[in-house]
């Protein structure tokens, strides 16, 4: 690639990470995601006494209706209003639209605002360069005291760093990356990348979810 071809690519790669790219996505004909629910969150979530629930970076909402599902009152919050839209619909689909409810923020930007949450859950939110440390400061003040906070997103990898920009490689981490974010009286319970087999472009690659769960001292 030329240094002006690589300049344009990262360009649109930074795009990616805006809020418009992800209202195009989501304005096509078919769902972006599967709906099924992340592996990270069935397992820990599945622990925990459902209380109040936040789920950033929502998507279509696959995360918030399964945690509503298992009877918690969950938000889910996006900053593309056409993802948060079909997330709504599908809540209804589901039968459980009583139990959620829609936040459109910038997770960059995000206050708790006095809000807080037994659960602030978010999955493969991917802020460019190393922005995921300042989001999981912001998360933190959301969790409600005794609750807990679970941040999932891709760890570096061979898969991806033969196949993304520079901007899409920096925006992955580590769970131990973001142990900085978590204020004193947080108390981590797992910080590990955990191995998955999954599917892309027909092809079965093994990634590693990192994964951070931490819980607020009651
Ligand atoms: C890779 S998708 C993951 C969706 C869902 N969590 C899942 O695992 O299926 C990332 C989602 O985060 C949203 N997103 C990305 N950056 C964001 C930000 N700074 N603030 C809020 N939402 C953001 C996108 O609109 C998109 O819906």
């Amino acid at each position: 690639m030329s240094g002006h071809d690589h300049h344009h690519a990262e360009e649109q790669a930074e795009d990616f990470f805006e809020p418009q790219s992800w209202e195009e996505r989501y304005s096509g004909a078919d769902k972006v995601w599967s709906g099924d629910p992340n592996p990270q969150l069935v397992a820990e979530a599945s622990r925990l006494t459902p209380g109040t629930a936040l789920d950033i970076g929502c998507g279509e909402g696959g995360d918030v209706i399964w945690l509503a599902q298992q009877g918690w009152q969950a938000t889910g919050a996006d900053f593309s209003a056409k993802g948060l839209a079909r997330a709504a619909k599908h809540a209804e689909e589901a039968g459980i639209a009583d139990r959620t409810d829609w936040w459109q923020v910038d997770a960059r930007t995000f206050a708790a605002d006095g809000r807080s949450f037994d659960l602030v859950t978010t999955h493969f939110l991917h802020p460019p360069d190393g922005g995921m440390v300042e989001v999981t400061r912001r998360l933190a003040e959301a969790v409600a005291p005794g609750g807990h906070l679970l941040v999932v997103g891709h760890a570096p990898s061979e898969v991806f760093f033969t196949q993304l920009s520079d901007s899409h490689r920096r925006a992955m981490f580590l769970a131990e990356d973001l142990l900085s974010a978590l204020p004193r009286d947080f108390e981590v319970l797992v910080v590990e990348q955990r191995p998955r087999t999954t599917t892309r472009d027909g092809v079965t690659v093994e990634i590693d979810d990192s994964t951070l769960l931490a819980r607020r001292t009651p």
